[in-house]
């Protein structure tokens, strides 16, 4: 039986806003510094490459966050951002809108235009992602077409962070999920997906969030057993003296891989 996270419950537990002031203010001194650090160079270093580009790209589970997009929108000019819940919804939507109480994304914004060379300016750099995001979609990824009642628009590329490992409450499901996402995929389109390793939960405000312990080696399989073909799974192990109560995470992974 597959099973997903009950939406009333996400929607309950989790504080879209406490969610970022936690743990997106890079330089904070959160764990979740190590994890920009390491995903932002990680996208940064993808994108660059020049492996994975085309016209569209989904982000599935973007809501409240737009990190993950900052080097995406460099290589891609029709982006969709999706989410589950609306509270999440509106959190993201003061920011796509730009209005003055939406969250703060700066020191995370400058960190990512000094990887790519201060190219542009952060503002300029926040201003190049809203152009470039053309449809904000609901997603359900427990649905055989995520992205119902729309039609998938065939995506070149797809990209998800720290969602697969919330929607998901078994191996079973996750495996349910990411075969889900390839009918968004066209064949050779590419998945780029991060998240914590080992971890059960994760604290906002005074909520444990559910989290499914992934390690790389079910990430291996479950990749490969679900149409897609591994590219690279690069991983960074939490440091010995991490001292983080926030969450039992073990490290985090990147994947890059690509439908078969
Ligand atoms: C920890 S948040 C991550 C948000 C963002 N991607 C990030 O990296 O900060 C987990 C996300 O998974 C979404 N989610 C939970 N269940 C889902 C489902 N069945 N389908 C799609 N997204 C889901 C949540 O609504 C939330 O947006």
């Amino acid at each position: 039986m597959a099973d997903f996270t009950d939406p009333r419950e996400y929607e309950e537990k989790f504080d879209p806003r406490l969610y970022l002031e936690t743990y997106f203010h890079l330089g904070s001194g959160s764990l979740a510094d190590d994890f920009l650090r390491f995903v932002l160079e990680n996208f940064n270093k993808t994108f660059k490459s020049g492996a994975v580009k085309g016209c569209t790209l989904i982000d599935v589970g973007t809501a409240p966050s737009i990190y993950q997009l900052l080097s995406a929108c460099e290589n891609f000019d029709d982006i969709t951002v999706t989410w589950h819940t609306k509270r999440e919804l509106q959190e993201l939507q003061k920011w796509l809108n730009g209005e003055p109480d939406a969250f703060d994304w700066s020191s995370i914004v400058k960190h990512v235009c000094e990887l790519e060379g201060n190219r542009m300016s952060p503002k300029e750099k926040e201003e190049k992602l809203r152009g470039k995001i053309k449809q904000v979609l609901m997603c359900d990824v427990s649905k055989t077409n995520p992205l119902a009642p729309h039609e998938g628009p065939n995506a070149d590329c797809l990209l998800t962070t720290v969602c697969l490992e919330a929607a998901c409450r078994s191996y079973e499901s996750y495996g349910t999920a990411l075969k889900n996402l390839s009918n968004l995929l066209k064949p050779k389109g590419h998945l780029l997906m991060a998240g914590d390793l080992g971890a059960n939960y994760y604290e906002v405000g005074p909520n444990k969030v559910f989290s499914l312990p992934v390690n790389e080696k079910f990430l291996k399989e479950v990749i490969s057993g679900s149409g897609y073909e591994l590219v690279q799974l690069v991983s960074f192990g939490k440091p010995e003296d991490a001292d983080f109560g926030s969450s039992d995470y073990e490290g985090f992974y990147f994947v890059h891989a690509q439908k078969i």
